[in-house]
């Protein structure tokens, strides 16, 4: 991987291909290869920025690391990537759940580097309380414990029934995947995500074309949720995956690098 070295310490981050720009932005708690089946097809056409988030993969937290790393110095970090590749320009940002709220932040804060949106698997609402105080508990567990509850608590809630039952291979990858994520690293990321605004009423306030895309059995962003999240963005579009969960990235590449690639010619 490269590796960019930004006012909180260095990011690591693929760049592959030659044409407009895509960033990628994984959710929780992945990393870049949660896109392993994107880099080659989408690298044809595009020009494809893929990093690892801080504190996932091999971006490290600054040292001592933060109690929390918010939605906003996520989005923050990635605009400081751009600028490292001097990318100024304005480019589609695919965030999938809560690379989804990164990308929500990174347009409210920096809307001009934003030329299109693909918000995939993710959600507009902030926490309930009763969420919050059950991420901060997390968080505590995570540090003192390690990351093996979230991850086995998390894995059936990421898939589709039939991907967990008939595609091993998957599941060992997306388990190895998730268990590369440090402790500091998870639990920075939970308190960032209970810490998010409600980003519901600001979806009316965008002008950029928008894709909206959900798997048609995700546990987590469920299909009726993004469908009005759609509705309230002018003139967006609304994609769902058959036989997906919350990860279509991964479980049907096919469907979703071609809604992608829709979507962007338009
Ligand atoms: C994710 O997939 O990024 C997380 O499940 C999002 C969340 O926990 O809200």
């Amino acid at each position: 991987m490269n590796q960019a070295l930004l006012s909180h310490g260095p990011l690591s981050y693929l760049d592959q291909g030659v044409g407009p720009v895509l960033l990628l932005v994984h959710g929780f708690p992945l990393d870049h290869t949660l896109w392993r089946e994107q880099m080659e097809p989408l690298s044809r056409s595009l020009r494809l920025i893929v990093p690892d988030l801080r504190g996932f993969g091999h971006s490290p937290l600054p040292t001592p690391p933060p109690e929390q790393w918010a939605m906003a110095d996520h989005a923050r970090d990635l605009v400081e990537l751009l600028d490292h590749l001097k990318i100024q320009e304005p480019v589609a940002v695919c965030g999938l759940s809560m690379g989804g709220y990164i990308t929500l932040a990174l347009w409210k804060h920096w809307p001009q580097r934003v030329g299109r949106l693909l918000l995939v698997h993710t959600r507009a609402i902030a926490d309930s309380e009763e969420v919050r105080r059950t991420r901060q508990q997390q968080a505590a567990v995570v540090l003192a414990s390690g990351i093996g509850m979230i991850v086995e608590g998390i894995l059936p809630r990421l898939l589709h029934p039939e991907t967990l039952a008939q595609r091993p291979e998957l599941v060992a990858f997306l388990r190895q995947m998730m268990n590369r994520s440090s402790q500091a690293g998870v639990a920075a990321a939970l308190r960032g995500m209970a810490a998010r605004p409600d980003m519901t009423p600001e979806l009316r306030n965008i002008r950029v074309p928008t894709l909206v895309l959900v798997g048609e059995a995700d546990a987590i962003s469920r299909p009726d949720e993004m469908r009005s999240i759609a509705q309230a963005i002018p003139g967006s579009q609304f994609v769902q995956i058959a036989d997906a969960g919350h990860l279509s990235p991964l479980e049907q590449p096919a469907a979703f690098n071609a809604a992608v690639v829709e979507f962007l010619g338009n």
